[in-house]
C-alpha cells in the first residue's frame, strides 16, 4: 500500500509543545509528515527561517518519518508539489475555529483535491500559542514546559536572559 504523506504547515515561530503534540498524534494516522514552515518575511518572525528549521530538526532528530521543509506562495500548490493531498492543523480554543475554517475553505476553493484535517489540541496546550509564549519570554517569564528545552534556551538567548 502507498505510504500516506501529510503536510503540517505553519509559521512555527517557534515550535511549541502544542505543535509537538499534534505532530506525534498525526504520526499515528499518517506514515510520513512534512513540516512545512512558511517563509514569509512580511510576517516579521522572531526567528529566521534557518533558526526555525534548525530548532525543529533538533527537536525531532530521532523521527525518521518527518521531513522539515519550507514553502512560500500558496499552500495548496506546495501540497500538490509534494505529491499528496492532505493538510493537518491543530485546533485550540474557539478563537482558532474561525481562522482555520476560513483558511480551509479558501484552500478548498483554490484546489478541491486538497483536504484539511484537524486534530484537537491536547487540553494542556489549549490556551498556549507561539505568540503568547514569545510575549512572556520577552519579559523574562519562565516558559519551560511549554516549549522544548532547546527552544527555551533560544528564547532566552534572543531576549538576553541567557
Ligand atoms: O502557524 P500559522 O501562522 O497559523 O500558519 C498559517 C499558514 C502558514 C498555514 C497559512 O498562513 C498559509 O497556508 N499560508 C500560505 C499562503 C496561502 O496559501 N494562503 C491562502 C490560504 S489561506
Amino acid at each position: 500500500m502507498k505510504e500516506k504523506l501529510v503536510i503540517y504547515p505553519g509559521t512555527f515561530d517557534p515550535i511549541t509543545n502544542g505543535h509537538l503534540s499534534i505532530i506525534n498524534r498525526a504520526l499515528k494516522i499518517f506514515d510520513k509528515m512534512v513540516i512545512a514552515i512558511l517563509n514569509n518575511p512580511q510576517k516579521a518572525p522572531l526567528f529566521s527561517l534557518k533558526e526555525r528549521t534548525v530548532m525543529i530538526q533538533n527537536v525531532l532528530k530521532n523521527q525518521p518519518r518527518i521531513e522539515v521543509d519550507s514553502f512560500n506562495g500558496l499552500l495548496v500548490d506546495y501540497v500538490i508539489s509534494k505529491k499528496t493531498n492532505v493538510v493537518i492543523r491543530g485546533l485550540r480554543a474557539l478563537s482558532d475555529f474561525e481562522y482555520e475554517f476560513q483558511m480551509a475553505l479558501m484552500n478548498r476553493k483554490l484546489n478541491r483535491e486538497v483536504q484539511s484535517i484537524f486534530l484537537m489540541t491536547d487540553y494542556k496546550w489549549f490556551y498556549t500559542s507561539s505568540t503568547i509564549i514569545k510575549e512572556a519570554a520577552s519579559l523574562g517569564g519562565d516558559v519551560s514546559g511549554l516549549v522544548p528545552p532547546v527552544v527555551c534556551r533560544k528564547l532566552k538567548e534572543k531576549f538576553g536572559y541567557a
